[in-house]
């Protein structure tokens, strides 16, 4: 029986699910399935965009054959020549006599290699830019080799503006009843495998990916159609930024993931230790033993987190089997702009470290795999890490910790921008109110100023906080997943703002010697002078955001304490905080406008923040 699914009005999905496949393309476990896109296009001429695998040949067929109900087929447009999407090829030359095949050149040619035939008089050949109409509907043709194949080519109906994307915007998982990435939570369920086809079947072609994203964003495009996942019709830009990502290597979140091969637990005794210091400094860790995770999981994964860690033990005088797989893996998926630590271990000769590092210098130095940092010592174990070790695996803590700090700073930290177009200016015209967030650790209390508070929904009662990474309050909050918010009011004086806007508290104890405080239900203090409302809130999700963490936050408790106004920012600039004075005697420089830092010298670097508030150039004017 038939199982097709409406796309819009003149468009039919009529691809099929494969839930038995144990390895795609011999290689990736797919354990969620996949799915295998077909879409059939009803016009004065009917066009098919590709076929499906041979494993679901029959239901492809059956689904084919419902859509076009007493139709023939006009059009076969061949987009990828790989055999899931065009197996049933042959199958449709002879079923649909007057059937022609829409292809490029180079995808004719591997017509003749896969299938041994000539179908030059069936082939209906275009190039880049080239249109076929097929009544309403304008089909435009655009080459995308290497995306994930050299014959590659998308289609663009500039009637229903819908792309055609073939591999790319594709995901693992079969579609479970839904077509539309809206009818599932995406980001939940699907994020991770979808990043990990990127990863592995496109990833090593991040260059052509981003010529693909180039063309396309010269497009209008209200949907996108793959060859495998789910049809993006909203909120294109949630994978859309996912493979602007991806494509230039960036990583997409701060963390580290540490993979460690380890063949009696030693060295995954020491990979753990790490793990918990990186942890104590409030970075966000994820490990695998790479003898038992696939490697195609640790791949996506190395293409999400910001550093890498490799820890290997070392077996027949070089790096262990599974970790050695794994790095010609990721040199070949040409891995790049990354932060890597080393550890190793050996019983009589610890080689793999050296071996681990020559891999992937090696790599670099071709130019395979680019901007990698070392962290400059290797971690080596003879057979068990020992106590007096401690402080080594503490210092690469240490020194991994101080790497996020320098790419906090560093412009390859951020994903490209198109700056021109950005005029920082515009956003101050946002109403931003003044909060000073609190949070609480163990024992320790500490807030931090924020100008970012803002309920999100009434159902559940709701708000998000964005938070600097680099205040001590983030971190604690990364830790607890509580705070409180107390709303400044205009009668709020500049000391407050200093008191908890210009140190840090890892420094210094914010509340000590400030008496206008009390701690809520869920034992964080509040302030009670200056402040018109606290709220309390319980941390339900954190989404990354560069500088910024999101913190999603259900509200435990809020109480109104007085009736005055809030503060915004604009009445702290113009009413609340001095003008900052360059100090007497001071040379040439930039004065910070928020906390009066002076930066001395005739420039200031693009990237600066400054230390004491933590803002950026845009903040900062001429003396
Ligand atoms: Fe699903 Fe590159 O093919």
């Amino acid at each position: 029986m038939h199982c097709i699914k409406k796309v819009t009005d003149d468009l039919t999905w009529v691809g099929a699910n494969d839930r038995r496949l144990a390895m795609f393309e011999g290689v990736y476990s797919v354990p969620y399935g996949v799915s295998y896109n077909s879409y059939l296009l009803t016009d004065e001429k009917t066009v098919l965009f590709d076929t499906v695998d041979k494993a679901v040949q029959h239901k492809f067929l059956e689904n084919l054959i419902e859509a076009l109900g007493s139709r023939t087929l006009d059009y076969l447009a061949v987009q990828h020549m790989e055999p899931d999407h065009s197996s049933v090829l042959l199958e449709l030359l002879s079923r649909y006599p007057n059937m022609k095949i829409v292809c490029n050149a180079k995808i004719l040619e591997l017509i003749r290699q896969f299938f041994n035939i000539d179908i030059s008089s069936r082939a209906h050949l275009v190039k880049e830019g080239d249109v076929l109409i097929t009544g309403k509907h304008k089909l435009h043709f655009v080459m995308a080799p290497m995306v994930h194949w050299p014959e590659v080519m998308v289609t663009y109906d500039s009637t229903d503006k819908i792309l055609f994307s073939a591999d790319a915007f594709g995901s693992f998982g079969a579609l479970n009843g839904a077509l539309f990435a809206d009818e599932v939570d995406f980001a939940k369920d699907y994020m991770d495998e979808a990043r990990r086809y990127y990863a592995n079947i496109v990833g090593k072609y991040g260059k052509q990916a981003e010529a693909l994203l180039d063309k396309a964003a010269g497009l209008e495009i209200n949907m996108i159609c793959p060859l495998h996942g789910f049809v993006w019709r909203k909120k294109l830009q949630n994978i859309i930024s996912k493979y602007k990502l991806w494509s230039t290597y960036t990583p997409e979140e701060s963390g580290v993931m540490i993979a460690y091969a380890s063949v009696y637990g030693n060295t995954e005794n020491a990979a753990e230790i790490l793990a918990c210091a990186l942890r104590d400094r409030g970075i966000k860790t994820v490990m695998f033993d790479v003898s038992v995770t696939p490697a195609s999981e640790i791949v996506a994964a190395a293409f999400r987190w910001s550093h890498l860690v490799f820890a290997s033990t070392t077996y027949n005088a070089g790096i262990f089997v599974t970790m050695e797989a794994l790095l010609s893996d990721l040199i070949a998926h040409n891995i790049q702009n990354r932060t890597i630590a080393i550890i190793e271990n050996g019983s009589w000769a610890a080689t793999s470290g050296g071996l681990i590092r020559k891999m992937l210098e090696s790599e670099s130095a071709q130019g395979k795999s680019k901007n990698i940092t070392f962290i400059d010592k290797i971690l080596s174990l003879k057979s068990a890490l020992k106590s007096s070790q401690l402080e080594e695996i503490d210092s690469m803590a240490e020194a991994i910790y101080a790497s996020f700090a320098k790419m906090q700073n560093s412009p390859a930290a951020s994903p490209p921008a198109s700056t021109s177009l950005i005029d920082t200016k515009a956003l101050y015209k946002l109403s931003y109110g003044l909060f000073v967030l609190s949070a609480k650790n163990g024992n320790k209390d500490n807030g931090c100023i924020i100008n970012t508070v803002t309920q999100i929904s009434e159902k559940p009662l709701r708000i998000s906080i964005a938070v600097n990474k680099a205040n001590f309050t983030h971190d604690m909050i990364l830790n607890s997943k509580e705070f409180n918010v107390s709303i400044l009011t205009e009668n709020t004086p500049f000391g407050i703002f200093e008191r908890f806007g210009f140190h840090s508290g890892k420094d210094t104890d914010k509340f000590t010697g400030y008496n206008d405080s009390k701690r809520s239900a869920n034992g964080i203090l509040y302030l009670t002078a200056h402040v018109n409302a606290v709220i309390s809130a319980k941390v339900t999700e954190t989404i990354d955001s560069g500088s910024h963490t999101l913190f999603i936050a259900d509200i435990t408790e809020a109480q109104v304490l007085s009736n005055e106004p809030s503060t915004t920012y604009q009445y702290y600039f113009e009413n609340i905080k001095p003008k900052p004075q360059a100090p007497k005697g001071a040379k040439k420089g930039f004065i910070c406008k928020i906390c009066g830092y002076v930066y001395e010298g005739d420039t200031l670097p693009k990237d600066f923040i400054c230390p004491l508030c933590k803002h950026g150039v845009e903040d900062f004017e001429p003396i």
